[in-house]
């Protein structure tokens, strides 16, 4: 932190918040609120001396709460600058002064409360988003008793409790009576790793087994009198010299129990605490009693990284956290180009992983800004002025702000922001907008292609290119065999399939369509293909509208991985395209020539949240539930995304 402070070519800036980001890559507009200290930061020597006559005492973030500090405080004591600070909420020597003690016990001056916020607007060419995470909070969790005994501690506020700048100063005591702990108990997997979501989150927080292990090697050499025992479901030591250091922590006296204890009680009178636990091991039932009780509690998504993602136009997973442009190839990009992340912004990570992505989004984005000329991928939207219609609607769902309209101008793509999802050619309506290398005519000539002989075998579909193309490589790759009648297109994103291919392919005799892309959290375009949700649920009701089965057209997400889902949704096509009669098809031909195709019904912001009934094309479930665009739509019996919704009139 202090080199990072003094580097000639960073400029740090503490005690600020970022409020805006507008641009694209090379060219970010950052707006942020440089709040003001009241402490004039390059006078003040952090003496302390305000410190002392601050009548105003908060229970201390850096301490979680176990320590106090004053309304002026220094955040914590490694901060960068080295200067006291005053919160204004909590000081009541604002406007009128009351207090004003700090001024006058302020030898040198520092403390100025008509100092105000300052907006600072910078301009940066890459932005690296390391936002971090929180703690899981184990107050739900009430058989631990987190928060009915005192002498049950988060693994954090443990170790603040050992910690020699602590608010024991390094003395350890326990918080309820600072009575010292000779029997420590440590309880794993708190809030991670449960199915149930009203338990904590289902992924492995990653670094709580190793901070553990850690923590009961520092006691035993620390203080050999304690005796520690661990409680867990597996241990996980997969890390450079981890195993090691388990090995040493067993060695040295400390027990590991396999299994998780059930109720906690504290005795009224002396605070120690006992349970019942299953060892999964011996098969026996113990009884545990504890001076002192550690719950080594998971991670979740930082509380400030949604704002953040908003502004930037990121996707995260379902776990809330970050998602990265390629697990393996690209770990610290993002979709979003010049945008890096690093950190526990991804997922939960130890310092070590952290540094490293660190280093890596740090090279990244200065790779980009050493150079001259920044490359684009030659996928990208060309907008023709002349047939755009100038309604903005492409600008309203490209998912990166690409794209830029006013009002009465025609829409401009920023080529360096476009990913070439497609999303937005796909949404106009007068074919006003081109991707270069998936345009229009391409397309149509592969349908063309594809029905010219023998219309009827031939499933038109089409997969984007990161993961049901891949899916459907990897079911090759294993050799799981399929029937042969699937006709691929690859587009970059499901978002890129317009309607007009749908209705083109259903004209020159397709039994059936299959339009496939990511799992709805995975799109690689953030959530492009929930544009295509939207179209296809249109389509469905615009061919059910013009005589024509809406099972024909059919809607899957398969991700890279899936082979044998790939294998499974080409059996169900292959199902459908064989009940699908040549007199169907000629009659829909029939239809759809004759007829000016219907235009979709595209449901509309005010069916969020209404009571629907979905029904599943494939296998005919159909069950009740509430519209929700966001969610993606599963059958629970064929595990189909082929689900229409009809809206409910209350
Ligand atoms: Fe696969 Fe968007 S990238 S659906």
């Amino acid at each position: 932190m202090m080199d990072v402070g003094r580097h000639p070519k960073i400029k740090l800036l503490a005690y600020s918040e970022v409020e805006d980001i507008s641009g694209y890559v090379g060219n970010f507009k950052v707006r942020i609120r440089k709040k003001a200290r009241y402490v004039d930061e390059t006078q003040c020597t952090s003496c302390g001396d305000c410190v002392e006559v601050c009548p105003v005492v908060i229970p201390d973030e850096y301490q979680v709460g176990l320590g106090s500090r004053r309304a002026i405080y220094l955040p914590f004591p490694q901060a960068v600058p080295s200067a006291y600070l005053v919160n204004a909420e909590e000081c009541m020597g604002q406007n009128p002064i009351a207090c004003g003690k700090c001024i006058e016990a302020c030898e040198k001056g520092c403390i100025d409360f008509t100092m105000r916020d300052e907006i600072l607007q910078i301009e940066v060419g890459a932005v690296v988003v390391a936002t971090g995470m929180d703690l899981y909070d184990p107050t739900a969790l009430d058989e631990y008793g987190y928060s009915s005994y005192d002498n049950v501690v988060t693994s954090l506020e443990f170790e603040r409790l050992i910690c020699s700048g602590g608010p024991l100063e390094g003395h350890l005591g326990r918080p309820g009576d600072l009575k010292f702990p000779r029997r420590i108990g440590f309880i794993q997997c708190v809030g991670s790793r449960t199915q149930d979501p009203e338990r904590g989150n289902p992924y492995c927080s990653n670094f709580c087994c190793m901070n553990t292990i850690k923590t009961t090697q520092y006691l035993h050499d620390t203080y050999p009198d304690v005796e520690s025992t661990v409680f867990y479901t597996d241990l996980r030591a997969f890390g450079k010299g981890f195993e090691e250091l388990l090995m040493r922590s067993r060695a040295s006296g400390v027990r590991y129990i396999r299994g998780l204890p059930g109720e906690i009680h504290a005795d009224p009178e002396s605070g120690d605490l006992h349970f019942m636990v299953e060892n999964t091991t011996s098969n026996r039932l113990e009884s545990h009693e504890f001076d002192l009780l550690v719950l080594a509690v998971g991670a979740v998504p930082s509380r400030s990284t949604e704002t953040i993602r908003q502004m930037v136009s990121l996707s995260k997973s379902p776990s809330g956290f970050l998602r990265e442009a390629h697990p393996k190839l690209r770990p610290v990009d993002t979709p979003t180009k010049g945008v890096f992340i690093a950190g526990s912004v991804e997922s939960p990570k130890d310092v070590r992983e952290c540094v490293t992505q660190a280093s890596a989004a740090a090279s990244r984005a200065s790779i980009l800004l050493n150079k001259d000329r920044f490359s684009v991928d030659a996928i990208t939207a060309v907008v023709d002025a002349d047939l755009c219609t100038k309604c903005g609607i492409c600008a309203g769902v490209c998912p990166f702000s690409a794209i830029q309209w006013a009002k009465g101008e025609p829409a401009k793509v920023i080529t360096a922001a476009c990913t070439g999802c497609g999303t937005c050619a796909a949404e106009c309506k007068f074919n006003a907008i081109q991707m270069r290398h998936f345009s229009d005519q391409a397309i149509y000539a592969q349908i063309d292609a594809m029905l010219e002989e023998n219309p009827g075998e031939s499933i038109v579909t089409f997969a984007c290119n990161w993961c049901s193309y891949a899916g459907a490589d990897t079911a090759g790759l294993g050799r799981m065999a399929y029937p042969p009648h699937a006709n691929i297109i690859r587009t970059m994103c499901s978002g890129r399939v317009s309607p007009e291919f749908v209705w083109y392919a259903f004209r020159k005799g397709a039994p059936v369509v299959l339009v496939s892309g990511c799992h709805y959290v995975d799109c690689h375009y953030i959530d492009a293909n929930r544009s295509t949700t939207r179209r296809i649920d249109g389509l469905w009701d615009g061919l059910e509208k013009a005589g024509v089965d809406p099972g024909r057209l059919m809607l899957e997400w398969c991700s890279a991985a899936e082979g044998s889902r790939w294998q499974h949704i080409m059996e169900q096509c292959e199902e459908k395209r064989v009940a699908v009669s040549e007199a169907e098809i000629k009659e829909t031909r029939q239809l759809l020539n004759e007829k000016k195709t219907p235009g979709p019904r595209n449901p509309r912001s005010r069916d969020e949240h209404q009571p629907a009934e979905f029904r599943c094309l494939v296998c005919g479930e159909s069950w009740d539930g509430v519209y929700q665009a966001s969610q993606e739509r599963i059958c629970p019996v064929c595990r189909s995304n082929s689900v229409r919704w009809i809206r409910v009139k209350n």
